[in-house]
């Protein structure tokens, strides 16, 4: 940034922190903001052949001398004959009462996709999609800020998300959707497939990083006679983002311009009775009115600019 260039205020809860592609373990990380009910982490990876256990600590602080607490400790253990996961807490350098979770759908050699939801009172913890457990605080969440993981494991992505702002868009366990890096299904300009078009409920998420030096950012939707009554264009020329319709008018989207070069986004379509609603970055901002059978009608999805995608869900 230049001296002098002035920056939009943005809300601290506007920034979301980037995946991390392949982190060497032990791998340390802060949790940008900390850890608050909604917020979510996902895990990608895999565990290796003659794995003994691995941890994936929710820890406050990353002092290494005195240990930080760990608010919550997940350890699943792999050399018994029986998998299972070791939840605990770690208060003044001393173990609580240990909680075991038998049944671990995770093997040895397998990949696998974790994800840690982080509700007010306790933490949900899927495998596969599948839920697996819940663990209650013992310490508040406030004081967590620092991700850990250590021991037995390849990790290919450690995603940093918020649930849904549109409550009927989220169901209560959100489904993870891996990040991929470097595949030639998510190469820009990228097209998706609508075969039935959108109804309500559906939902579309577009998660990437925006290029150094960015041009722009369309994200339109196409019918079945290749019109396109919807485009979401941020412009990074004037810093705005948009909807131009197929008429090519504009409706800006109100809010702080949110796509930075080298900054991770995501963005949220939900598919409701006559509009899309739009979420950036976790934020409800606002629905384009769009009739029904217009949505009925789309059949392709495109994304094209000046990003690097690492999912395309819907
Ligand atoms: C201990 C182990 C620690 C931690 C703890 C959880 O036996 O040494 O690493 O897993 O259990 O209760």
């Amino acid at each position: 940034m230049s001296p002098g260039e002035k920056l939009d205020p943005i809300p601290d809860s506007f920034i979301l922190q980037p995946p991390v592609f392949h982190p060497v373990v032990p791998y340390v990380t802060t949790i940008f903001g900390g850890l608050h009910a909604g917020k979510m982490v996902m895990l990608q990876g895999v565990v290796p052949l003659k794995a003994h256990r691995f941890q994936v600590d929710f820890q406050c602080g990353c002092s290494l001398c005195p240990r930080p607490d760990i608010a919550v400790h997940f350890n699943p253990r792999f050399h018994t004959t029986k998998p299972h996961v070791i939840c605990n807490t770690l208060r003044g350098g001393h173990w609580q009462r240990e909680v075991r979770w038998p049944g671990l759908a995770l093997q040895r050699g397998a990949s696998f996709l974790i994800l840690f939801l982080f509700g007010s009172e306790e933490v949900k913890v899927s495998v596969n999609g599948q839920h697996f457990l819940h663990y209650r605080y013992r310490l508040p969440l406030s004081r967590v800020d620092t991700l850990g993981i250590f021991g037995d494991i390849y990790v290919k992505a450690v995603g940093f998300l918020n649930i849904s702002p549109f409550v009927e868009g989220s169901s209560e366990y959100p489904v993870g959707h891996p990040f991929v890096l470097q595949s030639s299904r998510l190469e820009v300009p990228c097209s998706r497939a609508l075969p039935r078009g959108l109804w309500p409920g559906q939902v579309i998420i577009v998660r990437g990083l925006v290029l150094q030096k960015p041009k722009d950012f369309t994200l339109s939707l196409r019918d079945v006679a290749a019109q396109v009554p919807v485009t979401l264009r941020a412009s990074f020329a004037d810093r705005t983002l948009a909807w131009v319709s197929h008429w090519g008018r504009k409706k800006l989207v109100l809010a702080p311009f949110l796509f930075y070069p080298q900054r991770f986004f995501e963005v949220l379509l939900l598919c409701q009775e006559g509009e899309l609603k739009l979420a950036l970055n976790g934020q409800a901002l606002g629905t384009i009115s769009l009739d029904q059978q217009a949505l009925e009608r789309l059949r392709e999805l495109r994304i094209s600019g000046s990003i690097q995608l690492y999912c395309v869900h819907y």
